[in-house]
């Protein structure tokens, strides 16, 4: 008779390759004995992480993969890794060897020894726990990236940055359509998810040196952060996207203006047509930025699919296009010769339509 399923072991993966096979030798020798499976959740990494864990699976029934194509974040191959099973526990490990796998066990008896704890989070900055071989810019970054959660979030827990901890899988299923899935931090993600305080313990471990691969973690995913965050804080009063949108806005009325003002200088072609042109450029320059942050997640990959997004994105803001020329080109001959003015005011017209339209059109 086989023993029920007691523990999914979800690990997200990119580029480890080298580290899959010795992470579930790992693996098997820390959960021996118990009901285990372990789900790769890789978003198609170039160096074949995937072809490795199948190879792995071929010969192996608990260990499974999911393979995302043209999907890419560590939060959301967590997410859909913890929906991806039928055991009633489900634990989160990096795939590098950097957390520390023998601790599996003693999470998994605390949760099975206790019904009301609901959590349970390996963390480095309790009693036994550390850091490891981190130089002091790393340190001091992570501490803190720490003190804004506790302080923004009053997220009251010693490591909110640990992405180590095993929870009850009907629990988080029950949380996923309040995750923002931003980012790395998908500990944090779920304990402010939940409309109430979690049980939760924190047992300590050692963050080990990576031996094999690449860390991910760069400047995109420390912005990442930041915009988790205010999801978290206001994203329901005014969602991170707008803010985004209208940022990279911004950024493109500086664009037109800034050419406007050399086509103005410089080109013999009278303030419609300038303004057209500018119009042009800026709304290229907000395709291809709205399409590597404000959507990143979904993403317009490829020479064909963005294209097919740009002119899109064109045609449905022509809309905002021909009202933006028009306010202008209105306010530029009531005003007499002023031009930053009326320029200004047709592209907030603009950006206005831009967004309600493009959301649905272009990246809906
Ligand atoms: N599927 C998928 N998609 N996996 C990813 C992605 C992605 O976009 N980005 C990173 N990963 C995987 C890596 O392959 C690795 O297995 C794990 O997520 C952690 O990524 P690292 O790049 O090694 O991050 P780190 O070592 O700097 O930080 C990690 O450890 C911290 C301490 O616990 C992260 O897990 C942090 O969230 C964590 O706080
Ligand atoms: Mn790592």
């Amino acid at each position: 008779m086989n023993l029920a399923l007691a523990l999914a072991v979800v690990v997200p993966v990119f580029n480890e390759r080298a580290n899959v096979a010795l992470l579930v030798e790992k693996l098997a020798a820390a959960l021996a004995g118990r009901a285990w499976e372990v789900i790769f959740v890789d978003d198609d990494s170039p160096d074949g992480t995937a072809e490795a864990a199948r190879a792995l699976a071929a010969t192996d029934s608990r260990v499974r993969v999911i393979q995302r194509i043209g999907r890419r974040g560590l939060s959301t191959a967590c997410i859909e890794g913890m929906c991806a099973t039928a055991a009633p526990v489900v634990a989160v490990i990096d795939g590098d060897l950097q957390h520390d796998e023998t601790l599996l066990p003693r999470m998994l008896d605390a949760l099975e020894g206790d019904a009301d704890l609901d959590l349970v989070i390996g963390s480095r900055f309790v009693d036994g726990g550390g850091t490891g071989e981190w130089d002091a810019d790393r340190v001091a970054k992570s501490a803190f990236a720490t003190r804004l959660s506790r302080r923004l979030l009053k997220a009251d827990l010693s490591d909110p940055m640990s992405g180590f901890f095993m929870i009850r899988t009907p629990l988080v299923r029950a949380l996923v359509p309040s995750l923002s899935g931003i980012g790395f931090k998908i500990l944090l993600d779920i304990v402010t998810a939940s409309p109430r305080p979690l049980r939760f313990v924190e047992l300590p471990y050692v963050f080990r040196t990576r031996v094999a691969g690449e860390s991910k973690l760069d400047h995109v995913v420390a912005l990442e952060y930041l915009i988790a965050l205010y999801d978290r804080m206001f994203g329901r009063i005014v969602p991170v996207r707008f803010v985004l949108f209208s940022a990279i806005g911004a950024a493109g009325a500086a664009v037109h203006l800034g050419l406007l003002a050399l086509l103005l200088e410089l080109a013999p072609i009278g303030f419609v047509a300038a303004t057209i042109l500018a119009t042009v450029a800026a709304m290229t320059f907000n395709f291809f930025l709205n399409n590597a942050l404000t959507y990143r997640d979904r993403r317009l990959k490829g020479a064909r699919a963005l294209l097919d997004g740009w002119v899109s994105f064109c045609l449905v803001c022509a809309v905002g296009a021909v009202a933006n020329v028009g306010v202008a080109a209105f306010l530029y001959d009531v005003r007499g010769g002023a031009w930053a003015v009326p320029a200004l005011a047709g592209v907030l017209v603009g950006a206005v339509w831009n967004f309600a339209l493009s959301s649905r059109f272009t990246w809906g």
